[in-house]
């Protein structure tokens, strides 16, 4: 039982900010750093987590590197955006509480310093092709203004594959806004009008390898639409799943082939191009599947927008010359947050200017197999929900004993084995109950609960939990703006 190490878990994360270091000599070249996000990628739709979904470029690319087995994301798009760019928690920007909507006057924190500016300071050429998620309603907040040269993709959560339009219900008026949200540069953009949104994306991403000045490095933020919903892709590849009885699913199959095939013309152009010898190549969901939209996560618990580990154990890899060990599952408790100081440590940049970071320098343990610096996590604590104020929908792993406190009508602890919703197996507790402890090592299912056995547990994560709620800024989360309305421009973008 992993409970015993709480204590000496709190010492070592004191003990490791100290020691926090480069670790890459100065002498070496920076790698170049190409980062793919899946959107809703579930942890049952990858090849090698035994999916009926064939994935076999991510299998191939990750069996050659470091596949993370306790790699933790947040529940929804926003807030592993926001980690990942930032490497701080929801607690410490104000943006606890679900996602950015579209008519929303916020984003992420203009005073956070981004990855890519981070990156921009040491020299490297900065580019985001795909979704950003991090807020619109001004020209500030767009990624072009936050550290990134280039941006070719779109601002919201989802959209139409095809038509790049995406549409918006205001419930207080009754009409739903529709427009487009496809931007080059700050430009809106209707040339890609009817092309799949995969193959667009990854023809940018290749046409900015191919044209890659080697003397820099690149940062390649790939956020790829796939596979968040609506269920839409081109009917040839869902034509090797006709074996897969529901639709929903067999489209999603389609629609992960299509991303798979995807990462391997990526891969294929950085060889091409001569940057794969001196790459850090990551691939990572932003959260757990959607399970009413074709995804799986089973035999995890629970999906997209929940604290089970079905929504918040993600899949990642790491590809990488640079790895000291290759073709290895790690075990080490790692989270989206960490990317930050650990891809600015490689890239021999400096983390000096940053706001308090919550991610650590993981580099070590992905590569050498060294025990994770980060022997904790907070998933959040999200104060709008108040009917059990202060901790509800929070949740925190201290050695992965886990505590779930969630009001009685927001988690759905279902299980489900495949995406057909007569399947779920439902949760077996009763609709008043808030509070679960888990020992996520031994039950990674989450079927046990031991917050009756281990009371003293639940005690030390419940004082850890008031700890992070103490040290937490105030959410976030205006009224939207009449003003965001596109029906004038028939394109989504700042109004302010
Ligand atoms: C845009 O994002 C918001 C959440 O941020 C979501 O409610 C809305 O449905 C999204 N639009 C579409 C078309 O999915
Ligand atoms: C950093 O970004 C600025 C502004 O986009 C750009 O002019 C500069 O060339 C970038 N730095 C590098 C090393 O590319
Ligand atoms: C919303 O508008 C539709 C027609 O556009 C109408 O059928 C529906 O009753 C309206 N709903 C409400 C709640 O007003
Ligand atoms: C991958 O490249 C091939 C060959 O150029 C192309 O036919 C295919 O559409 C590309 N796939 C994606 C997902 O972009
Ligand atoms: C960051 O801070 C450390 C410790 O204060 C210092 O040694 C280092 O020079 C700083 N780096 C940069 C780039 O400012
Ligand atoms: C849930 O409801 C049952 C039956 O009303 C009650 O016995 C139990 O104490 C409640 N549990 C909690 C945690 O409120
Ligand atoms: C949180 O703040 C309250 C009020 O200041 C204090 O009594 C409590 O000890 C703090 N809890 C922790 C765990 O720091």
């Amino acid at each position: 039982m992993s409970f015993s190490f709480c204590m000496s878990g709190l010492v070592l994360l004191y003990w490791v900010w100290l020691g926090v270091s480069r670790s890459v000599t100065a002498a070496s070249p920076p790698p170049h750093i190409v980062l793919i996000v899946a959107d809703d990628f579930g942890w049952n739709d990858v090849g090698y987590h035994g999916s009926e979904i064939r994935t076999p470029n991510l299998d191939k690319l990750s069996a050659h590197g470091v596949r993370l087995d306790s790699y933790y994301v947040q529940p929804v798009c926003t807030p592993s955006r926001s980690q990942l760019l930032s490497g701080r928690y929801q607690i410490h920007t104000g943006l606890q509480h679900m996602t950015i909507r579209p008519c929303q006057p916020n984003c992420h924190p203009l005073g956070d310093k981004l990855l890519p500016q981070l990156l921009n300071e040491t020299g490297y050429v900065t580019h985001l092709v795909g979704k950003w998620h991090l807020g619109m309603y001004k020209q500030d907040c767009l990624p072009t203004r936050r550290g990134f040269e280039t941006f070719f993709g779109y601002l919201n959560c989802s959209e139409d594959y095809y038509t790049h339009e995406m549409c918006y219900y205001k419930k207080a008026l009754n009409t739903t806004y529709c427009a487009l949200d496809l931007l080059d540069g700050e430009v809106p953009t209707s040339d890609y009008r009817m092309k799949y949104s995969t193959h667009i994306f990854t023809e940018r991403a290749v046409d900015l390898i191919a044209n890659h000045n080697l003397e820099k490095p690149l940062f390649l933020y790939l956020a790829y639409q796939a596979v968040h919903e609506p269920m839409q892709v081109p009917e040839k590849y869902t034509e090797p799943y006709t074996f897969i009885q529901d639709n929903n699913r067999r489209v999603y199959a389609g629609m992960v082939s299509a991303l798979d095939e995807a990462v391997g013309n990526v891969t294929d152009a950085l060889i091409k191009q001569g940057l794969w010898d001196n790459i850090v190549f990551i691939f990572t969901t932003d959260n757990g599947g959607q399970t009413q939209a074709g995804g799986s996560n089973w035999p995890l618990r629970g999906r997209k927008i929940t604290a089970w580990e079905g929504g918040v154990r993600g899949v990642g890899f790491v590809t990488s010359p640079l790895l000291k060990q290759k073709g290895v599952t790690s075990k080490e408790l790692i989270q989206i947050s960490d990317w930050l100081p650990t891809l600015v440590n490689l890239a021999g940049g400096s983390t000096n200017s940053t706001k308090p970071l919550d991610g650590f320098d993981v580099w070590k343990t992905i590569s050498e197999g060294s025990p994770s610096p980060r022997v904790e996590l907070l998933h959040n604590i999200d104060p709008i929900f108040k009917d059990i104020l202060p901790f509800f929908s929070s949740q925190t792993n201290i050695y992965l004993s886990k505590i779930i406190l969630l009001s009685p009508f927001a988690g759905c602890g279902n299980w489900s084995p495949s995406s057909s919703i007569s399947s779920e197996i439902l949760s077996p507790d009763p609709v008043n109950k808030t509070l679960w402890l888990f020992d996520i090592i031994r039950d990674p299912e989450e079927r046990h609960d031991l917050s009756d056995k281990y009371p003293h547990v639940v005690k030390k994560l419940l004082s850890r939990l008031e700890f992070y709620y103490n040290d937490s800024v105030p959410v976030y989360f205006p009224e939207d703006d009449p003003r965001c309305d596109p029906r004038h421009s028939g394109v989504w973008g700042p109004w302010e």
